[in-house]
């Protein structure tokens, strides 16, 4: 049996043949609302189920529960809002109960939300208890800042996908990584989030992992990120270098994860894990800081969260890793937990001086990053000076 989507059901809001018509005619005259890149991509989300068991943008009870106390209104696990906002004056024009189009930047109609609710919302308490902290300098503390004063909640449905330039190949909605997992026979399938390009310990702590597992799915996220993260694309065409030279292609796919990142730290690692178990995954990996930014989090932060539940209600199994790095000593990949040396034995570079070294066209140790991955970075770099 396949592990079952958060909730029990495959939420799928995607609406197609008679209805489908009579929501683009009715559209026509509805109240617009326009969505931002993360609405946008929460908005495909819900609709490929990818966010089971959400059916549309959060209401106020699911709302209130989610932030406070981790749970949706019907207790179930849930640790990150998933919301669209719309400033105050705007929001006037908008009355529950009725349907509203919702649009993307270009003014196309991509969905309707059938318009539940609309509450102020309260920013301040939303960062202290989503993001740990109130901090501007924290990117979903300005993006927080950044939006509406009022919350739009109700169930969506979806016309049309928004389009992509790129990557189709790679687009897999949790209904096709099922059948993908179903059709090769792997029964155990370990997820990789992941918003960087792969250095060694990413790939130490990938290869662990699925040693114990049948497969491995690479699943970087490729929503919104802040400015100083690798473009996606560089990013794509690192994972596809090394999976092409590194990685079995009979246990390891490569796909996107299409939501934007909150950088919420432990938080954000429930609701990645969550999410990955609707694409049909049994396991997750966390290893240190994760989704985490600056000095905002602890290091295993993202691991001590996971006990806050019952591991059946969160039903995909966390596996968890220390710091990993080289060794020279053990000479090979270790972690803080399997290698006795001191820091002096590692390898240890800092994202600061790996991206002075890229700079400058210098190649990183191979024990911090493959060659590969290196001259794709060093030439990004070149191309954006
Ligand atoms: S994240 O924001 O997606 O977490 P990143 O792409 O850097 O950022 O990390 C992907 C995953 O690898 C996360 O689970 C993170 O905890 C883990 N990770 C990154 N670097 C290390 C490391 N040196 N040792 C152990 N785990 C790591």
């Amino acid at each position: 049996m396949p592990i079952e989507p958060h909730g029990g059901t495959l939420i799928n809001r995607i609406v197609e043949g008679e209805e489908k018509q009579r929501l683009e005619k009715k559209a026509g005259g509805l109240e617009r609302v326009k969505l931002n890149s993360r609405e946008l991509s929460d908005l495909e989300m819900i609709a490929t189920g990818a966010l089971s068991p959400l059916e549309g943008f959060m209401a106020r009870q699911d709302y209130l529960n989610v932030v406070d106390l981790m749970r949706l209104a019907n207790g179930l696990p849930w640790s990150i809002p998933i919301t669209l906002s719309i400033d105050g004056k705007n929001a006037e024009r908008l009355k529950e109960g009725t349907d509203v189009a919702l649009i993307d930047g270009q003014d196309e109609l991509l969905a309707v939300l059938h318009l539940e609710e609309k509450f102020v919302f309260d920013k301040e308490n939303e960062a202290k208890q989503v993001l740990r902290t109130s901090d501007e300098n924290h990117p979903g503390v300005h993006y927080l800042k950044s939006i509406g004063a009022v919350l739009l909640g109700g169930k969506i449905s979806l016309l049309r996908r928004p389009v992509y330039e790129d990557f189709g190949n790679y687009r897999l909605d949790p209904q096709e990584t099922r059948y993908l997992f179903k059709h090769r026979g792997w029964k155990r399938v370990v997820a990789f989030q992941t918003r960087n390009p792969i250095h060694r310990a990413h790939e130490y702590i990938q290869k662990c992992a699925l040693e114990t597992v049948d497969a491995l799915l690479i699943h970087p996220l490729l929503g919104d990120t802040k400015k100083d993260d690798i473009p996606g694309p560089v990013r794509m065409a690192c994972y596809e270098v090394l999976l092409e030279k590194y990685y079995p292609k009979t246990r390891c796919v490569l796909s996107i994860f299409p939501a934007a990142m909150r950088y919420a730290g432990p938080r954000e690692a429930i609701f990645h894990a969550l999410a990955r178990k609707n694409y049909g995954c049994t396991h997750f990996i966390v290893g240190r800081d994760h989704a985490g930014v600056g000095n905002y989090y602890g290091t295993y932060d993202a691991h001590y969260i996971f006990d806050e539940f019952d591991p059946e209600e969160i039903g995909i199994t966390p596996l968890f890793f220390d710091h990993t790095f080289y060794c020279r000593t053990c000479e090979g990949m270790a972690s803080s937990k399997t290698c006795p040396h001191d820091s002096q034995h590692h390898v240890f570079l800092s994202g600061t001086k790996v991206r002075e070294m890229l700079q400058k066209g210098e190649v990183p140790p191979m024990e911090f990053t493959r060659p590969e991955v290196a001259e794709i970075l060093i030439k990004q770099m070149k191309e954006a000076d």
